[in-house]
């Protein structure tokens, strides 16, 4: 198949209209897992989706989100020095909507989906595949987005369930044949 088009644009100036389109689709051809960031202010919680979850280290223990500037997230990360990504489950699409959505306000709790806690008091989307607990380690704004390092305190993993992928702005499951669910 030819790609849908091409184009290029030079070191240190903005990307003009036609490769925004092409990023983004060049972006969308990649296949990823659904995570859900959460972190805890007093009594207030607040979480977002993200898909640009990476390990980074082992020792010591790293992984790594990208956050948008514009989401309050990054700021929260920076108060609470400590959060938790749920990795979630295919059955857990409503869950990534629900975090998705624009302009949430943090609230006392996520009635709506489901929550449980980490050991250090985190909240977390409950059932998910696995999650992991973290302390605020580094982090470093790049363009419109802050790289949020975490070191890893706590991991869980549940081997019972499979995971909510998302491919071509649609979330599919293992073995799926790209129906939306
Ligand atoms: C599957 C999926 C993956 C996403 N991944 C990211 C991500 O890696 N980083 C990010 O900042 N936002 C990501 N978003 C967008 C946020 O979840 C959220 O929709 C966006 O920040 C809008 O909320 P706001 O307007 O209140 O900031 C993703 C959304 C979806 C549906």
């Amino acid at each position: 198949m030819e790609p849908s088009n091409a184009h290029a644009t030079a070191p240190g100036t903005a990307a003009p209209p036609e490769l925004r389109t092409c990023f983004k689709d060049a972006l969308a051809s990649w296949a990823s897992g659904v995570s859900v960031v959460t972190t805890r202010l007093g009594d207030l919680v607040y979480g977002l989706t993200v898909s640009s979850f990476t390990s980074l280290s082992m020792e010591p223990p790293l992984v790594l989100v990208c956050l948008a500037n514009t989401n309050r997230m990054p700021g929260m990360i920076r108060e609470s020095r400590r959060f938790a990504i749920s990795l979630l489950s295919s059955e857990q699409n409503a869950a990534s909507t629900y975090f998705a959505r624009s302009g949430r306000e943090p609230t006392s709790g996520f009635p709506e989906i489901g929550e449980e806690r980490t050991n250090a008091g985190m909240p977390a989307v409950k059932d998910a595949a696995a999650f992991l607990c973290c302390d605020l380690f580094n982090e470093m704004v790049v363009g419109d987005h802050t790289i949020i390092v975490g070191r890893v305190v706590e991991a869980v993993a549940r081997h019972d369930r499979e995971p909510l992928l998302y491919y071509r702005r649609q979330y599919r499951v293992l073995g799926s044949d790209g129906a939306s669910r």
